[in-house]
């Protein structure tokens, strides 16, 4: 990271927008919209088109927009304008881009794209780093080189992507989903103890949307049952809990360069580890079995090609240049959307940081339905289709992994229960990390919400349909 980063003001918008004046019953009648229920009707009939003289994209959302309709049921979305994709696409990507198409080197030789990307994250994390295809890839390579395998038991989170434990799977060794604390939505220290056995051979703590685990805690527990720490960092960086960043204090841990992630490569991804003698190992083994930057047939192990592209390397180094800045960015946003929810009367929405996570990076806002919508029946599913109509894009959060297809069918995985999980998935969704890169979102998606929880009723009804 660089040491002094550019302090970040939101950019000015293009041109400013007309501030939402006109009440609802006027722009009704002048859209001539019946004033039966607007759902049933075919989308022809639907006013959305005429919406854009009613935009509702000026900072200082008005507050007659709380009480109009859900633009669920066709009423005047609370933002027309579409954020900006991610990941950003600019000079500087083109630029690393065509640098390394001519270059010639479209391989690691010891002297491309990918091995100054390695340099970087030896420099950051002080780990031996290598990196490779995908963040599901690195985490095989960390179960393989560590030794891990048939018979053996690694604790994943049960709130985590499905690659956590499949690629303890593919190893031939069995996840054991434990449950997530409340209040961080990562692994539950004490709960994860409880689920050691004599097979137990490794945890991996994921550091769930940018928010950090609770490192101390694991690697108390991992020190008292010699268990190896896997930390699964594909959603953050640069987080840090009690002071100690991610993946700088444990055995290993794995990045993800997938394009939706904070360091985008397309596809990429990057092990961190401890020991070298394990990374020698994991180096082949993501080549082949080779040493690296070997055409030779000297396989000496097993190995697959994990290699990352330099393409993607690149890019990623790309990103590293303006990542400071970007975090800077989402963190000022961040404190600005919660202090906008706590002034319209909604202070306990966002999935706040623990006081021992000293960094939080943000990778997603996590938004969790009120009580007074959860006891009604109301689902995170219906919380995310409602903000999609108001311009704010969203997801559910991640059901238990256990619970998937692909795994629900197995006793062994769905033995013991994980109700904080299912709990979370039900009501709680994520907003991506660019949306806090435009310079309305705070304002705009707390008068989203605001409106969204005003109508309870209204989504009831919604879900009903
Ligand atoms: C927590 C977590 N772990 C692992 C992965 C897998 O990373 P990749 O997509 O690079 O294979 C992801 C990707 O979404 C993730 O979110």
């Amino acid at each position: 990271m660089p040491s002094t980063p550019p302090s970040w003001t939101p950019p000015s918008p293009l041109s400013p927008l007309p501030p939402a004046t006109m009440p609802w019953a006027r722009w009704r009648r002048r859209t001539r919209v019946p004033p039966s229920c607007t759902r049933c009707r075919p989308a022809s009939t639907r006013p959305r088109r005429s919406l854009s003289t009613f935009a509702t994209d000026h900072p200082d959302s008005p507050k007659e927009h709380r009480t109009m309709p859900l633009a669920l049921l066709d009423g005047p979305p609370t933002r027309t304008r579409p954020f900006a994709p991610w990941p950003s696409v600019n000079t500087a990507t083109r630029k690393a881009l065509v640098a390394a198409h001519d270059s010639g080197t479209w391989w690691q030789n010891g002297n491309s794209a990918a091995e100054e990307l390695e340099a970087w994250l030896e420099a950051e994390f002080e780990r031996r780093a290598i990196a490779v295809s995908s963040g599901t890839a690195a985490l095989g390579l960390a179960l393989a080189a560590l030794g891990i395998g048939r018979g053996d038991e690694v604790l994943v989170p049960a709130c985590t992507f499905v690659s956590s434990a499949a690629a303890v799977s593919a190893r031939g060794a069995v996840p054991i989903p434990v449950d997530i604390t409340s209040d961080t939505l990562t692994l539950d220290a004490g709960i994860a103890e409880t689920a050691v056995t004599s097979r137990t051979r490794a945890i991996v703590p994921v550091h769930l949307a940018g928010h950090p685990a609770d490192l101390t805690a694991i690697t108390a527990l991992a020190r008292r049952h010699h268990l190896a720490i896997i930390e699964d960092a594909a959603q953050t960086v640069a987080a840090s809990w009690a002071g100690t960043r991610v993946g700088t204090a444990t055995d290993a841990t794995i990045l993800s360069f997938q394009a939706a992630k904070l360091l985008p490569g397309g596809d990429g991804g990057a092990l961190l580890l401890r020991d070298e003698q394990t990374a020698r190992r994991a180096e082949r083994l993501a080549n082949c079995g080779r040493p690296r930057g070997s055409s030779a047939y000297d396989h000496e192990l097993l190995g697959s090609n994990a290699r990352i592209s330099v393409f993607a390397a690149a890019l990623v180094l790309a990103h590293t240049r303006t990542y400071e800045h970007m975090w800077r960015a989402r963190e000022g946003q961040w404190h600005a959307l919660a202090e906008a929810l706590v002034g319209q009367g909604h202070g306990g929405l966002l999935a706040e940081p623990h006081p021992e996570a000293t960094r939080h990076d943000h990778y997603a806002v996590l938004v969790r339905l009120p009580a007074s919508l959860t006891e009604r029946g109301v689902r995170a599913s219906t919380l995310a289709a409602a903000l999609a109509a108001e311009g704010i894009p969203s997801r559910t959060l991640f059901p238990p992994w256990q619970a998937t297809p692909a795994y629900r069918d197995d006793p062994q995985v769905n033995a013991v229960p994980t109700p904080r999980a299912v709990e979370v998935a039900a009501t709680t969704v994520a907003l991506p990390h660019q949306l806090l890169l435009d310079p309305y979102f705070p304002t705009q998606t707390a008068a989203a919400l605001t409106k969204i929880i005003a109508a309870g009723d209204d989504l009831i009804a919604w879900q009903q349909v």
